[in-house]
């Protein structure tokens, strides 16, 4: 890999954006080896924080270079779309950790995954259409279903970039980290906390949550007659039931 680091643990993979010199800028190899990323987490599941460090850049967006080469037939092939659908898709929760500007493609990434940790000097914004494009790897359908629709047209019209504090406000991010030093280990400890439930609960529930809204609460209902099955569960529930109880001899 030359445009991310990777650092596997047993339950998650830590994933940093390495092109600091373009900013993080999203270029066909970062977009290449983000997907050999996905397929090693689709071969063995485990959760996933994305960052750029606390360096002070998360995503600059696509790489523009790239993007002023490229034609109608590129466009719809929906490279960097493609990707960040991929990547909503993994099995296990994603964490983003977010430490400065997350522009463009870049914010879309960090829409990408499930959940937001960022920095107060973190900033998101999508100047698109100052480019002569449209925001087009997830920002029109992600953005409003975080912020609304009418906040998520604003920025999309404007290009105005939100900072830390009204991106806790409106629902952009979970949590804010007042120092940079301390993002990875926010994350972390929100990663922590995931990884307590079981595996397979947390598998579907993802599943669930982003079942298109007709599919409920069918696939709800499906969701839980397999957990129901599960030994995970009655495990789980037997340890609840019997906690402070000497053990059966
Ligand atoms: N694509 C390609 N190159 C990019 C880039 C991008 N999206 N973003 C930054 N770079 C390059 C710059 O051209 C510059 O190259 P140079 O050193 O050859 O001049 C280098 O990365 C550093 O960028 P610079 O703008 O000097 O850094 P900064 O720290 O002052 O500002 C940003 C950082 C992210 C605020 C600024 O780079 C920026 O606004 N980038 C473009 C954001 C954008 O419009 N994204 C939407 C893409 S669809």
């Amino acid at each position: 890999m030359t445009a991310l680091l990777l650092e596997e643990r047993a339950d998650r993979l830590v994933v940093t954006l390495n092109r600091p010199d373009r900013r993080n800028a999203i270029d066909a190899a970062m977009v290449e080896e983000l997907h050999a990323v996905c397929e090693r987490l689709a071969e063995s599941p485990r959760l996933l924080l994305l960052t750029g460090g606390a360096e002070g850049i998360f995503a600059a967006g696509a790489d523009i270079a790239q993007l002023r080469e490229r034609g109608r037939l590129e466009a719809l092939a929906a490279i960097n779309q493609g990707l960040f659908a991929r990547i909503r898709a993994l099995p296990l929760p994603t964490v983003a950790a977010i430490d400065g500007p997350a522009l463009g493609g870049g914010a879309e990434l960090a829409y990408a995954c499930d959940l937001r940790v960022c920095t107060s000097r973190a900033v998101f914004g999508q100047p698109e259409v100052h480019l002569g494009i449209i925001a087009g790897a997830g920002a029109t359908y992600r953005l409003p279903a975080l912020v609304g629709e009418a906040r998520a047209k604003e920025l999309l019209f404007t290009g105005r970039r939100v900072d830390a504090a009204e991106a806790l406000r409106i629902g952009l991010v979970n949590r804010v980290v007042a120092e940079p030093a301390g993002l990875l280990d926010v994350a972390h400890a929100l990663l922590d906390e995931i990884a307590r439930a079981s595996p397979l609960a947390l598998r579907l529930t993802k599943l669930a949550v982003d079942a298109p809204a007709a599919a409920h609460p069918q696939v709800d209902l499906v969701a839980q007659a397999v957990l129901f099955e599960d030994e995970e569960k009655r495990r789980r529930m037997t340890a609840f039931l019997e906690r402070g109880r000497a053990p059966k001899s």
